[in-house]
């Protein structure tokens, strides 16, 4: 089959996109009593828990040959995770039989909805004919040809995660530049390999110096000369990026890449502040650094080409993921020719058994051609504008402290009485008790989202304006209840 694929583009690439006012309030708001907060909490974790006593069962067997009941660490939670049974379209049941509307969708993947008869269709009819082969297959170049034609990038290859994703392009970022230093944006998640697992999920972040934040490794078992080859900065600067080059030009240890997402994630959701993206682009070139953009979040579930057609950017490296292979484990990494060269002269190593797996390929060209269409992308973009004009309302009419902030599927409504433009101001201006209460609360009335602090909802095609709706209600109660 030879046909050639147009790109498949519903916006315009502009400077920015048109994002909710994503504004701190500027009148004045209700102070609510913390003990209120700690109160609720308690009212509803204890309801939580009477109403998911199979997954406490589940629980105590799973411990005992599972460690900590899970398969990811992200997937624990106290005093035990709440194990699903099944999906279907925008919605999961628990092993308790509760039916939820699920917008933690595998932390941002499932933005085809569950179990969609398209993907079914498509990864049934290749699992029948052979589901692993470790060779290419004619499903592989068609979908590295959307992908070219989606991002403007014009060479991809496939591997099985986003980790693998980030971690196979820091090494052709260094192949290419023969340099061994990783910049990345402090607080920010790039996965679970031990060049990226630096300067997240600290503490650190009051007092610390914004020009030179310590190299501090996620946990143990990270060897702490890797970890000090990655260097953090701060999102949304530019001014220290640049200083942070130029020193770094002195000491002669300019890194090979910058690794960051054009919005940051896994911080409920940090828009690019209006031109920071173009300077860091001109920055990046102007050192030589390999501007590598995590799209492992924002790819297929912001735009049909991702953040960078969103945002209209030109990295020089993409990393794709979660949603990629609708369910099916893939990832993918496009670029130019020039950053793919040593890769094609053999020179840079990118290899692995399952990369390009046939089944996950046929859900990926399914999930391209036929499920993330235009029209995929304008109902999510009317979804999501819904879910934050509905927010927004809500907290001026209660006069509480936060803001509704989101593109596309992502969104969040940040508890914050002063704007989040970082990991920094994330941590510190983030009201996390509410936060902690949202998750509690939305659970027992029938909304799934990711446990922790840090997720944003991911919504999927297969949500009504209904299920906004009721959305929305369920946060309006939560609003009367606190401000009562
Ligand atoms: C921005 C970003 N990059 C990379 C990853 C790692 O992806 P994976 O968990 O598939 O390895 C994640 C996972 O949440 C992510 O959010």
């Amino acid at each position: 089959m030879n046909m050639a694929i147009e790109p498949l583009r519903h916006l315009a690439p502009t400077s920015a996109p048109a994002p909710h006012r994503a504004e701190p309030p500027v009148g004045p708001t209700i102070q609510i009593d913390p003990a209120r907060i700690r109160d609720l909490t308690a009212r509803e974790s204890v309801r939580l828990d009477a109403r998911t006593q199979a997954s406490a069962t589940a629980y105590e067997r799973a411990k005992r040959s599972l460690v900590g009941g899970v398969s990811s660490s992200y997937q624990k939670r106290a005093p035990w995770p709440i194990y699903l049974d099944r999906g279907q379209g925008q919605y999961v049941w628990d092993v308790d039989g509760h039916q939820y509307l699920d917008v933690h969708n595998g932390i941002g993947s499932m933005v085809q909805g569950h179990a969609h008869p398209l993907i079914t269709e498509a990864v049934d009819r290749r699992i029948r004919l052979g589901s692993h082969f470790a060779a290419p297959t004619e499903d592989t170049y068609i979908v590295s040809e959307h992908l070219a034609a989606r991002w403007g990038l014009p060479r991809w290859r496939f591997v099985n995660s986003g980790s693998e994703a980030t971690m196979d392009a820091i090494r052709i970022a260094r192949g290419v530049t023969g340099r061994d230093g990783v910049m990345k944006i402090f607080g920010s998640y790039h996965g679970h390999h031990d060049y990226v697992m630096v300067d997240i999920g600290l503490s650190v972040y009051e007092g610390t110096d914004r020009e030179h934040y310590p190299s501090i490794a996620y946990g143990k078992g990270i060897p702490d000369s890797v970890t000090q080859m990655t260097i953090a900065v701060p999102f949304n600067d530019a001014g220290v990026l640049e200083r942070r080059l130029v020193e770094l030009q002195g000491e002669g240890r300019l890194p090979a890449c910058l690794i960051m997402e054009a919005a940051m994630m896994n911080c409920g959701v940090i828009l690019p502040e209006p031109g920071y993206l173009a300077e860091v682009r001109r920055i990046t070139k102007k050192f030589g650094v390999v501007w590598i953009v995590d799209e492992v979040k924002t790819g297929l579930t912001v735009a049909a080409g991702g953040a960078t057609e969103l945002f209209g950017i030109k990295p020089d490296l993409v990393c794709l993921a979660k949603a990629l292979g609708a369910g099916i484990p893939t990832g993918a990494i496009g670029g130019s020719d020039e950053m793919w060269s040593m890769v094609d002269s053999g020179e840079v190593y990118m290899v692995g058994t399952f990369n390009g797996n046939p089944l996950a390929m046929a859900a990926a060209r399914a999930n391209l051609e036929r499920v993330m269409t235009p029209e995929a992308y304008a109902h999510l973009g009317r979804l999501n504008d819904q879910l934050l004009d509905g927010a927004q309302g809500i907290i001026d009419r209660y006069k509480l402290a936060a803001y509704a902030v989101g593109i596309e599927s992502k969104g969040v409504i940040t508890f914050a009485q002063s704007k989040v433009v970082d990991y920094d101001s994330y941590k510190t201006a983030q009201q996390k008790e509410l936060i902690d209460l949202v998750w509690l609360w939305n659970m027992n009335r029938g909304i799934f989202s990711t446990p922790g602090r840090d997720e944003e909802w991911t919504l999927s095609i297969t949500m009504t304006p209904a299920d906004a709706d009721h959305y929305l209600g369920v946060f309006e109660e939560l609003a009367a209840e606190l401000t009562r």
